[in-house]
């Protein structure tokens, strides 16, 4: 079945994670997210896509902080509080009942739940004529004890973290599950011999 070229979401599955930030006059702002990646391992940035009219990306522009919370997918119904179109003094960490959790290096709070926060600072905004690319240093990142194995490593069964697919009228939400196969990063080098 060939689909239209727009329809990208509908065949390539996104994480969720919740921005949050802080305006400059103080007010708290959480939204959700899809299109944000690290770029390339292993290095720090991220990058993130954003409609110009958003409350996150001024705050980001004033304040040139923001966190990525990563949302495990028993707070969906807060993301979706979330996604609302609420107004900048409207305090959404109040709307969406969220516990604010100090952060280290950011004045922005993370979401407290959640299963791992990157504290980032804005390095580039690439601004194209209908949204912005959002590139940012993480520049404290931590995850929660309670979702992550003594090495570091994402507990997958435990954290369940949130990620969508796209339909033609709807947001499918969804986790990974374990496909069972491992990969060493060495096995993608050849070895000579
Ligand atoms: C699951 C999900 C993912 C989203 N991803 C994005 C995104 O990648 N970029 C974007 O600009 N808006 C995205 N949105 C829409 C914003 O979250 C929504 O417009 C929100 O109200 C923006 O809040 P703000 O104005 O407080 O920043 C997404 C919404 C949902 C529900």
């Amino acid at each position: 079945m060939q689909l239209s070229p727009h329809k990208r979401e509908n065949v390539l599955p996104l994480p969720v994670v919740l921005i949050s930030t802080v305006s400059k006059a103080g007010i708290r702002n959480a939204a959700p997210w899809g299109n944000i990646t690290p770029i390339l391992r292993p290095l720090d940035e991220i990058v993130l896509a954003s409609w110009l009219r958003r409350d996150t990306l001024d705050n980001i522009r004033e304040t040139g902080e923001f966190v990525v919370n990563v949302p495990p997918a028993t707070m969906v119904e807060e993301v979706m509080i979330c996604a609302r179109n609420f107004p900048p003094e409207v305090d959404e960490f109040e709307e969406a009942k969220l516990t604010p959790r100090p952060s280290t290096a950011v004045a922005p709070p993370g979401i407290e739940g959640s299963i791992a926060w990157m504290e980032c600072r804005l390095v580039e905004e690439i601004t194209r004529e209908k949204y912005a690319l959002v590139i940012g240093r993480v520049i404290h990142l931590e995850v929660n004890d309670r979702y992550a194995t003594a090495e570091g490593n994402m507990d997958l069964d435990a954290a369940r973290p949130l990620c969508m697919v796209c339909g033609n009228d709807e947001i499918r939400f969804t986790y990974p599950v374990d496909a069972g196969r491992f990969a060493p990063y060495s096995e993608m080098f050849i070895r000579r011999s």
